[in-house]
């Protein structure tokens, strides 16, 4: 799909990139070439994926365990990470989500979601900014979102709020930083099955319809998919898009639009649809 060595000479940071859809993008990157430093809590994680990534694709890789929410700690991990070599591309990824009851949310409990998503989102954006902003150099960022971002999410309010402001804060920096070559994109996934998302929003042993349901291409995605996604929207190719936020979800956010009759216009047969189409038709005149 991509040219090999796309990504070669780049050196991107990705938040969240030892597991997950990060990892899966952390990978692809490195497959077209690009360099990575990983930034997540957990300092083993990381380690192992960038074994793992060294291994399969020769690239350096950095780990910087990081927890995103301390913007001190995000100021010290950026200038280590710009040291050897300053970043071209930031993705973030980190992200925190759980199912709860809106009414029994504990202020900590919206802080956990929020304080990951909201505020790392914007510590590690704005960390990375300014720096590139004095250097003069070009840059591509890409957040995570999702499409209750646009639409909200009952009982997952604080990522919901979390990432509607991520977006709002998409749109605000891609025109800001504009004139110094910065763009800024999200993507906006449906069900892709990750621990980190699937263990939180489909528990085992809950009845929830399987995550194909409500999906017009009636299947879940493949993280190789957004990560190629991922890849085109950092890419020389996507020069003209910024401030935009794409949806990678196999037309579920449509089938959702499309309303509750939508299964038994489905399930209608074909004699069902000829009653239909002659329905109020006058008959032929004598
Ligand atoms: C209600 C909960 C809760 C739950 C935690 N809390 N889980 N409240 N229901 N299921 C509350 C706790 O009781 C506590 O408040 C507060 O949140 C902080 O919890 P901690 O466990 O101390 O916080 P922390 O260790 O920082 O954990 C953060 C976390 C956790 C977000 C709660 O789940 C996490 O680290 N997740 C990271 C990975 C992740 O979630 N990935 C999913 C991404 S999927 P009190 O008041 O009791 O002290 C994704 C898809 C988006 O983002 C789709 C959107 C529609």
């Amino acid at each position: 799909m991509f040219a090999s060595g796309l990504l070669q000479g780049r050196r991107a940071l990705i938040t969240g990139g030892g597991s997950g859809l990060g990892l899966a993008i952390a990978r692809r990157y490195a497959e077209l070439g690009a360099d990575l430093v990983l930034v997540g809590r957990r300092a083993a994680v990381l380690e192992a994926a960038a074994e793992g990534i060294r291994a399969d694709h020769g690239v350096a890789v950095d780990c910087f365990p990081c927890d995103v929410r301390n913007a001190d700690a995000v100021e010290a991990m950026m200038d280590q990470a710009f040291q050897s070599r300053p970043l071209d591309i930031l993705v973030n990824s980190a992200a925190g989500n759980f199912l709860a009851r809106s009414e029994t949310l504990s202020p900590r409990a919206i802080d956990a979601v929020v304080d990951i998503v909201l505020k790392g989102g914007a510590n590690v954006t704005l960390a990375a900014g300014r720096r590139w902003i004095a250097a003069g150099m070009p840059a591509a960022v890409l957040c995570i979102l999702t499409q209750s971002a646009l639409t909200g999410a009952p009982y997952k309010l604080p990522s919901a709020m979390a990432k509607a402001g991520v977006l709002a804060m998409i749109r605000s920096l891609a025109v800001e930083w504009g004139p110094a070559g910065i763009r800024l994109n999200g993507i906006a996934p449906g069900p892709f099955p990750t621990e980190g998302a699937f263990g939180r929003l489909r528990p085992e042993g809950t009845d929830l319809p399987p995550a194909e349901a409500g999906v017009a291409l009636g299947r879940t995605g493949r993280p190789q998919e957004l990560a190629d996604l991922a890849t085109f929207l950092v890419s020389d190719g996507a020069g003209y898009i910024t401030g935009e936020v794409l949806a990678i979800d196999g037309g579920r956010r449509l089938e959702g639009a499309a309303g509750p009759e939508l299964p038994a216009l489905r399930s209608w047969t074909p004699e069902t649809w000829a009653a239909l189409r002659n329905l109020g038709r006058q008959p032929a005149a004598a």
